[in-house]
């Protein structure tokens, strides 16, 4: 559907929009340092990153982008003060309910990445109700990290090679990139082309380890409830003027 209040596209978006990125990940960070900067408590810092999230899926959809993966809850988040975690869960619920209807009028499709069954049972309908109500949708696919972990993920594609194994079904020699990519949870994603990290972090925090092999990286200082459309297309930007080589040479050389 199209928006009826289309907003005016600048010309550095337009130029995004002519080579759109297939996948951006993102590891939002600096929900608690903002909060604490302005003396608020933590969760606060979360509810301020829901209103980010709001604004990049939507900007990324118009943008062109394909996929866009969102780093909300790491599987070693568990760690964190019980009342921390309980408003993180709570707040997915809430974001999911309230997010509904705005992702159906932009066209984005939600999937999920990571250990969902570990979550508490209502929290796991919310997700699977909004996966199932937007599974038709043909714009942007918003991916989720929830109880996402790298290592957690490969270990889980190990597992069930080695099922597969045992039944059978495949042989070791058998056992290529090409069929540990297909094993992962993002077996239907492709590779994340940039990857962005709020809040000046200089690592990667076991997200997607696999799949980041050549993705670009782009680390900004601006904590994640600052972070919104003009710092996102400012990150697209400077990932168009990258060079990427993927171990070749570029340009091709003449001898
Ligand atoms: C990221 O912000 C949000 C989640 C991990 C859920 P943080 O809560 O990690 O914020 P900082 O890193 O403490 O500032
Ligand atoms: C990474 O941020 C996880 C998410 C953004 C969900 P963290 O704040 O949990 O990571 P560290 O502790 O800085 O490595
Ligand atoms: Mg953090």
């Amino acid at each position: 559907m199209v928006d009826p209040v289309e907003r005016k596209v600048t010309p550095e978006e337009q130029q995004i929009r002519e080579n759109p990125p297939a996948h951006v990940a993102i590891i939002m960070d600096g929900n608690g340092r903002w909060a604490k900067s302005r003396g608020f408590s933590r969760i606060r810092g979360h509810r301020a990153g829901a209103e980010s999230i709001r604004e990049i899926v939507r900007s990324a959809g118009e943008l062109g982008v394909g996929f866009l993966t969102l780093y909300a809850f790491s599987v070693d988040n568990w760690k964190r003060p019980r009342r921390e975690v309980a408003a993180l869960m709570n707040l997915l619920k809430r974001f999911l309910a309230g997010e509904e209807r705005e992702l159906q009028r932009n066209n984005v499709r939600l999937w999920t990445i990571g250990r969902i069954s570990e979550f508490p049972p209502d929290v796991q309908h919310a997700i699977d109700a909004v996966v199932k109500s937007t599974a038709g949708n043909t714009g942007l696919t918003l991916v989720l990290a929830l109880n996402y972990g790298g290592r957690a993920e490969i270990t889980d594609a190990v597992r069930a090679l080695c099922e597969k194994s045992a039944r059978g079904e495949v042989r070791a020699g058998e056992i290529d990139e090409a069929l540990i990519s297909r094993s992962l949870y993002t077996a239907d994603i492709p590779d994340p082309d940039l990857l962005i990290r709020t809040s000046g972090e200089m690592r990667v925090s076991n997200f997607l380890l696999w799949q980041i092999s050549y993705a670009e990286l782009y680390v900004t200082p601006v904590y994640w409830p600052d972070f919104r459309r003009q710092h996102f297309v400012r990150a697209l930007l400077d990932f168009q003027k990258r060079e990427r080589r993927f171990g070749g040479v570029e340009p091709p050389p003449n001898y």
